[in-house]
């Protein structure tokens, strides 16, 4: 996968793809990382890429003609259509569903707004879908950016070491809920000791354990991700009817 990421800030991301499963994806050749500085695409000798609002206002805008070229350009720069992202706290709300999605694309171009945000001719001109990571204002698109790349990243085939901790984890395809809570060494600290059930090796009853766990963990902080029908069945029904991937706030 290609991704390509549109800022004004390109040093911010070169700790989060230093490390961790973003390091390793790309060290194994499954995720191609490109930041792109706008600041190139800036207008006259001082690369100037935002500019006072028309009718009046706080802040500054990032112009149309800057944020444009600097789309198309990255666009020309692959074969593969990308599928372009516009971080905006005004998009849909990013969730597992939509990062699974995602995954299956050869190539994203995220756009990181700043300050006021990008002319909204921008938007008109090239398409593609808004992405907000929550409904509350950051002061740019750069860390909603690197939120999608990680969330998307460890989805790729290989991308983890161990393919079925994604499939265990919260809001997966196979459970949709909470995932339970996680121990390890020392089975007792401080007087708190690790569920039996989990140092007995019998897996059909650690399976069993750790969905109900998962469901209370779920009817107790996240209520909402529990159907009606379910809320009021037992947590072995297995075909949980769920609302799918949490979008809900
Ligand atoms: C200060 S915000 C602009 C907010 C805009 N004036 C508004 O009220 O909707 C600057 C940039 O940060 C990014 N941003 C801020 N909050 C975000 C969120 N919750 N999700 C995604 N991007 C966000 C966007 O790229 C946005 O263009």
């Amino acid at each position: 996968m290609l991704v390509q990421v549109l800022t004004l800030f390109p040093e911010m991301f070169s700790g989060v793809l230093g490390a961790s499963i973003l390091k390793r994806a790309q060290a194994r050749g499954l995720l191609t990382v490109r930041v792109i500085d706008l600041r190139q695409f800036g207008i006259g000798r001082h690369r100037v890429c935002d500019d006072y609002p028309f009718g009046g206002g706080p802040g500054m805008v990032m112009r149309v003609d800057v944020v444009v070229p600097a789309v198309e350009w990255a666009m020309a720069q692959s074969e593969e259509p990308a599928r372009l992202l516009w971080m905006s706290p005004q998009g849909r709300l990013l969730n597992q569903a939509w990062c699974r999605e995602l995954a299956q694309s050869s190539h994203l171009i995220l756009v990181a707004g700043h300050y006021e945000g990008i002319d909204q001719r921008a938007f008109e001109i090239l398409g593609g879908e808004e992405v907000s990571i929550g409904n509350y204002v950051l002061t740019g698109g750069e860390i909603p950016a690197m939120v999608v790349l990680d969330a998307v990243a460890r989805l790729i085939p290989g991308a983890l070491g161990d393919a079925e901790s994604a499939r265990q984890d919260s809001f997966s395809e196979d459970w949709p809920l909470l995932e339970g809570p996680q121990y390890t060494r020392p089975s007792e600290y401080r007087g708190h000791r690790v569920p039996e059930v989990l140092l007995s090796g019998h897996h059909a009853k650690i399976a069993a354990w750790r969905r109900e766990a998962g469901w209370r963990k779920t009817a107790m902080v996240r209520p909402d991700l529990l159907s009606s029908e379910t809320s009021s069945s037992s947590p072995d029904t297995g075909g949980h009817s769920v609302i799918q991937g949490g979008n809900k706030e």
